[in-house]
C-alpha cells in the first residue's frame, strides 16, 4: 500500500501520479497503477452534473470515498472536503475527524493557502495526513468570475508562494497546483520540501492529476486546455449501446448460449 512518505520520497525522484475516481468500479482498474486516487469535489459536476463544484455535501463525499476504498487496495485514497467546512475552523476538524472515522482514505484534501494554515495545522496535530489546494480553486469559482489562471501579476505570485509556504510548514504532504503559470509552478516546486501535483500547471510540478472522465473523453461539457483525452470513452460507450439496442431489437441477443 502507498503511503505519505512514498510519496515524501518520489521528491525530486519519481514523477508522482494521481488521478479522480468517484466509485469501486473504476478504482479497481487504477488501484496501483497510480500512486494516489483523489476522490474530488469534481464528482458534484461530472457524476452528478452540477455546474461547478460547491453544492456537494460532506456525507456525499464519504459516501463515494467508502466505494473508492472498496477498490482502491494500493494506491493512497485522498478525499476532497467539501466547500464551506473551512468557514469554521472546529466544523473543518470535525469533518477530516468524519472522514478518517467512516472511511479507509489515508489524507483529505482542502482548497486554500494562508488563511487555512490554522485548519490544517489542527487536522495534521490529529494524526490525520491532508494534502493542499492553490491556484485556481474551483471552489472559488463564483467569487472569482470563472476559472481564472493565477500567477500573471507579481501580487499574485507572491500570495501563491505564501500559500505555498504556510501549507508546508501546517504539516500538509503535498499541495496541488491547479492552474498555475508553468514558470511560477516550477520555482514554487523547487521551493518546497513537499511534493507538487500539477493540473494545468505545466511539466515541471512533482507529478501530475487528471479529473478520470475528462482524460477518459466521458465529460464533454468543456474541455479545458491542460486535459489530454486519453480515451474516446463517451463514444466508445455509446457505439457500444447502440449495438446492444440494435441486437436487442433484431432478437440477436439473447442467443442459445445466453440463455437458460
Ligand atoms: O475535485 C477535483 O477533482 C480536484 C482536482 C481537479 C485536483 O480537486
Amino acid at each position: 500500500m502507498i503511503t505519505t512518505t512514498h510519496i515524501l520520497k518520489k521528491k525530486r525522484n519519481e514523477k508522482i501520479t494521481m488521478i479522480t475516481a468517484y466509485d469501486a468500479l473504476f478504482a479497481k482498474i487504477f488501484d496501483g497503477e497510480v500512486d494516489m486516487i483523489l476522490v474530488g469535489d469534481s464528482l458534484h459536476m461530472s457524476f452528478f452534473g452540477e455546474s461547478d463544484t460547491l453544492g456537494v455535501s460532506l456525507d456525499s463525499m464519504i459516501y463515494h470515498t467508502k466505494a473508492v476504498c472498496n477498490g482502491a487496495k494500493e494506491s493512497l485514497v485522498v478525499c476532497d472536503l467539501p466547500f464551506g467546512i473551512t468557514q469554521d475552523e472546529s466544523e473543518a476538524v470535525k469533518s477530516a475527524i468524519r472522514v478518517y472515522k467512516e472511511t479507509k482514505a489515508q489524507a483529505v484534501k482542502l482548497e486554500g493557502g494562508v488563511e487555512v494554515a490554522n485548519i490544517v495545522k489542527g487536522i495534521t496535530n490529529l494524526g490525520i495526513a491532508v494534502v493542499g489546494h492553490i491556484g485556481l480553486k474551483p471552489q472559488f469559482v463564483r467569487a472569482d468570475g470563472g476559472y481564472k489562471i493565477k500567477g500573471k501579476s507579481d501580487k499574485e505570485i507572491e500570495k501563491l508562494f505564501l500559500d505555498a509556504k504556510a501549507l508546508q510548514d501546517s504539516g500538509a504532504f503535498c499541495i496541488v497546483l491547479e492552474g498555475v503559470k508553468s514558470e511560477v509552478a516550477k520555482e514554487i516546486t523547487n521551493l518546497l520540501e513537499i511534493p507538487t501535483i500539477g493540473i494545468g500547471s505545466g511539466v515541471d510540478t512533482d507529478g501530475q492529476v487528471l479529473v478520470w472522465s475528462d482524460a477518459f473523453g466521458f465529460f464533454n461539457e468543456f474541455k479545458p486546455k491542460f486535459v489530454r483525452e486519453y480515451l474516446n470513452g463517451a463514444s466508445l460507450v455509446k457505439d457500444a449501446l447502440k449495438k446492444y439496442v440494435s441486437d436487442v431489437k433484431s432478437k440477436n441477443f439473447p442467443n442459445e448460449s445466453e440463455s437458460y
